[in-house]
C-alpha cells in the first residue's frame, strides 16, 4: 500500500454502516402518546427497509389504519428536513404522499403520512418506469415554489461551483425534489408513481430535476448518453440555457466526490464515478 493512501475498514463500506436509523424502541412514551392521539392504538410497527436519514422510519398499523412515519430527533443537525417536508407537502400532493399530522415533543419532530402502497421503482435499462419517472418529472416541472422557505439551487450549490458567476444558471422558481434515488419513487399496482422524501426540496429551474436524475441512470447501469437521452424527454432539459448543464453537471461530480470522502461506502463510491462520467462526458461533447 502506498504511503499516505486513505485506507477505509472494510466493514465501513456498507451503506448500512452510515445509517442514522435508530429502532424504534428509543421513542418516548409521551412521544408515543402523542402520536396515539392521531392514530388510536398502534398494533404493529414495521421498520423502512430503505432509506437512512431519519432517525425513526416505519411504517404503522393503527385502530385508523396504516400510516408511514418519519422521525427526528429536534436537536440533530438535519431536523430542519422535517419542516422542509411539511412546508412542501401541500404543494406537492398528490404526487407525493399527503401529510396527516405532525407530532413536535419531547426532543422529537414526528410527521405521519398517508401509507402508499406500491413497490419501489427500477432504473435499469429495461425498465418499464423509466416513462413514468419522465412523466412524473413533466408534471413536477409544473409546481412553483412561492413563498416557501427552500433553499435556492444557487445557494445549496455554490460551494461546488467553478466560477461563482454561474450561480444564476441555476436559479429558478421551481419545486424541486432533487434526490432521485430509486428508493423515492413507489410505483402503485395501477401504475401511479408517487415521490416520496422531500427533506432535500429546493427551489430552482425545472431542469434541475432531471439532471439530478441522470447520474442515478448512470449508477443504475445506463451509459451517460443513454441517461441523458432519458432526461430529455422532458422538456425543462431542452429549455435549459446554453452551458448551464455542464455547469451542473461538474457540480454534481464535485458534490458526489464529497459525499464519498465524506461518507464512505459502496454506494457512494458508485455514485461519485457515475457522476464523474456523467461530466465528462457532458465537457467531451462540448
Ligand atoms: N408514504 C409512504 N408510504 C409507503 N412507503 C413509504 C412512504 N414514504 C416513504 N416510504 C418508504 O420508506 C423509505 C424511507 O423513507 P424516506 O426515503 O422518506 O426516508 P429516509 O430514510 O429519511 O430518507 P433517505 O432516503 O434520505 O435516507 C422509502 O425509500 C420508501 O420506500
Ligand atoms: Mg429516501
Amino acid at each position: 500500500m502506498e504511503q499516505g493512501q486513505h485506507v477505509v475498514d472494510p466493514g465501513m463500506l456498507s451503506p448500512r454502516a452510515v445509517s442514522l436509523r435508530q429502532h424504534w424502541d428509543v421513542v418516548p412514551g409521551t412521544v408515543l402518546t402523542a402520536i396515539g392521539e392521531r392514530t388510536g392504538r398502534i398494533h404493529s410497527v414495521a421498520p423502512a427497509e430503505t432509506g437512512y436519514s431519519s432517525h425513526i422510519a416505519a411504517t404503522l398499523d393503527t385502530e385508523r389504519g396504516r400510516v408511514f412515519v418519519k422521525g427526528m430527533r429536534t436537536g440533530d443537525g438535519l431536523a430542519r428536513t422535517q419542516q422542509t417536508e411539511a412546508e412542501v407537502n401541500p404543494h406537492v400532493t398528490p404526487i407525493g404522499p399527503r401529510l396527516l399530522w405532525r407530532v413536535v415533543t419531547d426532543g422529537w419532530d414526528v410527521l405521519g403520512f398517508a401509507y402508499e402502497h406500491g413497490r419501489i421503482a427500477d432504473f435499469g435499462q429495461s425498465s418499464d418506469d423509466l416513462p413514468l419517472v419522465v412523466a412524473t418529472m413533466i408534471e413536477l416541472a409544473r409546481l412553483a415554489a412561492p413563498g416557501l422557505e427552500l433553499p435556492s439551487a444557487e445557494d445549496r450549490w455554490a460551494g461546488y461551483l467553478e466560477r461563482r458567476a454561474d450561480a444564476a444558471l441555476l436559479h429558478g422558481d421551481r419545486l424541486l425534489h432533487t434526490d432521485w434515488h430509486h428508493t423515492n419513487l413507489l410505483v402503485t399496482p395501477a401504475n401511479r408513481m408517487h415521490v416520496v422524501d422531500w427533506a432535500l426540496a429546493t427551489r430552482g429551474a425545472a431542469w434541475i430535476d432531471p439532471a439530478c436524475w441522470v447520474v442515478w441512470l448512470v449508477y443504475a447501469g445506463h451509459s451517460a448518453q443513454e441517461a441523458e437521452r432519458w432526461a430529455a424527454k422532458v422538456p425543462a432539459w431542452t429549455a435549459a440555457p446554453e452551458g448551464a448543464i455542464a455547469v451542473f453537471a461538474s457540480v454534481l461530480a464535485r458534490y458526489w466526490q464529497d459525499i464519498a470522502v465524506n461518507h464512505p461506502n459502496t454506494m457512494t463510491y458508485r455514485l461519485r464515478d457515475a457522476a464523474a462520467a456523467w461530466a465528462a462526458h457532458r465537457h467531451a461533447r462540448a
